[in-house]
């Protein structure tokens, strides 16, 4: 049985610029673009074209160099923001308009101090509006994760009835948990009369850690767009990480019925890229991308992997671009990883003994230092030989 397309839809640009600290010029922007575009990803949420001139020209810069992606840009529900946001993606090739109103009780009563009637009139302008201006509109209800489901299916019914093509459901707040989301995911799509006419997509933050185990929970329930950012950058903890979502989807086909269209090998290369611009590192034992994702120290997992890689590795570096797995030799390593460190060297030891005494004495060294260099071992193969 073919599977569903699962829409990944980038908003590194857009939400993972506004993580404190984080923001891009626009040339960066257009690099970090091409980089996605390389990549495949479906949408790339170029900005917020009102935010402020310099956001304006950024998404039309985006949107104008971009062919193979389609090119989004933000819009809150009303007019001046829409307008901008057709203005920023006038030649994209492929354009959408992002608008979003909040939908959670605290949002509409303390922030917007609209009623509830009033937010769906509201957004009933703002999709036909978008809609009028751009072929492929998308609509959040920000707040979703807190949001009374009722009142949620109400609002998306009228915008799917005004026009919209994609509905949003974001986690604003990061305060959803898996079950819970996933199943607010399957009631939507149950309860909403005309579900079926457009792609129900999640956005989800990451304050308690939990959003990629969110987004993959409600892809489970039928989402089919998943919006991420490079890094899992993104406002406060960050956005639903990118490259963990495509390689779970990837890794577990028996549990996923989706595919991406994610070419994966350009995922290490976008996410150096992006720290580098960002100044953002990223931590060592980040999934994926940290620099030991695919890096084994223990001696038995060493010996395992030498065996057969599968042993301790459920995917493969070279997949997700990095050039290979890693054997880093420290005091956990064994005998095996070691004689195989040699071989790659090109040393070759006269007999069993000579290795064990240099074993022994790598052992010695691997006690007082982290990491294991090709050079140490040189400066150690050559001390022998010098002293025999
Ligand atoms: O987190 C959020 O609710 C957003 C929306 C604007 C989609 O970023
Ligand atoms: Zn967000």
């Amino acid at each position: 049985m073919s599977k569903d397309r699962l829409v990944v839809f980038d908003t590194t640009l857009r939400d993972g610029e506004q993580s404190p600290g984080a923001s891009m010029t626009l040339e960066e922007k257009v690099r970090i673009g091409k980089v996605l575009e390389r990549m495949q990803v479906d949408v790339i949420e170029a900005g917020f074209a009102i935010a402020s001139q310099g956001d304006f020209e950024s998404v039309k810069a985006v949107a104008d160099t971009i062919q193979e992606s389609r090119v989004c840009s933000l819009a809150r529900a009303v007019d001046a923001d829409i307008e901008r946001a057709a203005e920023a993606l006038k030649n994209a090739n492929a354009g959408r308009i992002h608008t979003f109103i909040a939908t959670s009780p605290i949002h509409m009563e303390y922030k917007l101090r609209m009623t509830p009637e009033q937010v769906i009139e509201q957004t009933i302008k703002a999709v036909k509006k978008a809609r009028n201006l751009c072929e492929d509109v998308e609509f959040s209800c920000e707040d979703a994760g807190r949001s009374d489901v009722d009142f949620l299916c109400r609002v998306i019914e009228a915008a799917i009835d005004a026009g919209a093509n994609t509905i949003n459901i974001p986690d604003t707040v990061g305060y959803a948990v898996p079950l819970q989301f996933g199943e607010m995911i399957r009631q939507l799509l149950e309860r909403v009369p005309n579900a079926d006419k457009a792609v129900f997509s999640v956005h989800c933050h990451n304050d308690l850690g939990l959003a990629v185990a969110n987004s993959l929970s409600a892809v489970a329930q039928g989402a089919r767009q998943v919006e991420c950012t490079i890094n899992g950058l993104g406002e406060r903890a960050g956005n639903a990480s990118l490259e963990e979502i495509v390689m779970a989807v990837q890794t577990r086909p028996d549990f996923f019925d989706v595919v991406t269209n994610i070419n994966t090998r350009e995922i290490a290369p976008a996410s150096r890229l992006v720290s580098s611009i960002t100044g953002f590192p990223v931590q060592p034992n980040k999934a994926i991308v940290g620099a030991n994702a695919f890096a084994h120290e223990s001696g038995i997992h060493q010996d395992g992997v030498i065996k057969f890689r599968e042993t301790y590795e459920i995917m493969k570096a070279e997949d997700v671009g990095w050039n290979a797995n890693r054997m880093v030799l420290g005091k956990h390593s064994g005998r095996n990883a070691f004689r195989a460190r040699l071989d790659e060297l090109g040393i070759v030891l006269k007999s069993e003994m000579e290795l064990n005494e240099t074993f022994q004495r790598f052992k010695d060294l691997a006690d007082k230092k982290h990491e294991i260099f090709d050079e140490d071992i040189q400066a150690l193969i050559s001390d022998i030989l010098t002293a025999s």
